[in-house]
């Protein structure tokens, strides 16, 4: 099973410290009543091997490297470990010579975001709605001092432990199995990044103040979330799925959006990028089983989603508290 507990050592002398007020009781309660597969998702992270990188790359990339290539037989075995967590949604990793090709091109994303953002050199950085937790190491690449994801689907924490485990378990970003409404506001976080989560909350100004009760004064939100095109009263609310999604409840304009952040008391309010996501951007491999992008999109017209809505466009905004 996976232990928090080095996670508590780590922030008991931390900004986080009043965390551990709360946290250990919360996921005492959530080891009670874990995902059924949980217990065998976790047991897949113990069968992986001990590997010791030689070198690893979290600034362009996340990929280890040993100094000896392991054998084809060698990478089958870890092959075979890591599917047994498909689908693989976030990513991509290379691992010791494995292209874990996973639906999304999350680096493009991460390109988009990454020139705009306050230096992250030596922050402490929450990402809600992490997945498996790529953006993360990508932060550490960028110097962070520590990154906390927060995520409540236990395959996704189970896929970061693994990939922990094939990057030198690399103890610089840690996953909590938690959603953003469960966390104690701590106002300790430099940055606090929401990437494709808003649009999954039922209360979308809730949500933009529970991150706001993460950051310090003068901290940064960075906010990625589909958008529509639109005046500043411009708002979908899917009459039931969108893009094929069950739980997708607030669609706003840019101008809606930036509206939505200042009635919340951010400042400094800015969009930095909007851009359509393409079929390079989220696609089928050979890492999930399910649809991707181009299953989700009208077959005749790519301009609407198969329920005819717009198809998925996103922005980036920053904001200060
Ligand atoms: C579309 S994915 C985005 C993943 C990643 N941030 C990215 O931008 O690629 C949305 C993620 O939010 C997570 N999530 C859902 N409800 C949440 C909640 N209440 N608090 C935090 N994360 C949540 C899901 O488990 C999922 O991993």
């Amino acid at each position: 099973m996976i232990d928090f507990r080095p996670f508590y050592q780590q922030i008991a002398t931390s900004q986080l410290s009043a965390w551990l007020e709360t946290l250990p009781l919360q996921l005492k309660q959530w080891e009670k009543q874990t995902h059924g597969d949980y217990a065998k998702w976790a047991k897949i992270v113990d069968f992986l091997p001990h590997l010791t990188a030689s070198h690893i790359d979290l600034k362009s990339a996340v990929k280890s490297e040993a100094e000896t290539p392991l054998s084809a037989g060698e990478q089958q075995r870890i092959i075979h470990h890591l599917k047994q967590l498909m689908p693989w949604r976030k990513g991509p990793y290379h691992l010791y010579g494995i292209h874990v090709d996973c639906e999304w091109r999350s680096d493009f994303k991460w390109d988009r975001v990454s020139p705009h953002l306050a230096p992250l050199q030596d922050r402490t950085i929450l990402d809600v709605g992490c997945g498996s937790g790529y953006h993360m190491w990508r932060m550490v690449g960028e110097g962070a001092k520590m990154v906390v994801g927060i995520d409540p689907t236990e395959l996704f924490l189970c896929q970061f432990e693994a990939v922990r485990k094939l990057l030198n378990n690399d103890r610089r970003a840690n996953l909590i199995p938690l959603g953003i409404e469960e966390m104690q506001p701590l106002a300790a976080f430099d940055t606090v990044f929401s990437m494709g989560v808003l649009y999954h909350r039922k209360s979308p100004l809730d949500h933009l103040t529970q991150l706001k009760n993460q950051l310090v004064k003068g901290g940064e939100l960075v906010l990625e979330t589909l958008v529509v095109d639109g005046d500043v009263n411009t708002v979908l609310v899917p009459a039931d799925r969108y893009a094929k999604m069950k739980n997708v409840y607030f669609i706003p304009s840019v101008d809606c959006l930036i509206n939505w952040l200042e009635k919340c008391g951010f400042q400094n309010v800015r969009c930095v990028d909007v851009e359509t996501t393409s079929l390079e951007e989220q696609r089928k491999t050979d890492w999930l089983e399910n649809e991707s992008l181009i299953d989700f999109l009208d077959p005749q017209d790519h301009s609407k989603t198969i329920e005819g809505y717009p198809v998925p466009k996103r922005a980036v905004i920053l904001a200060n508290k």
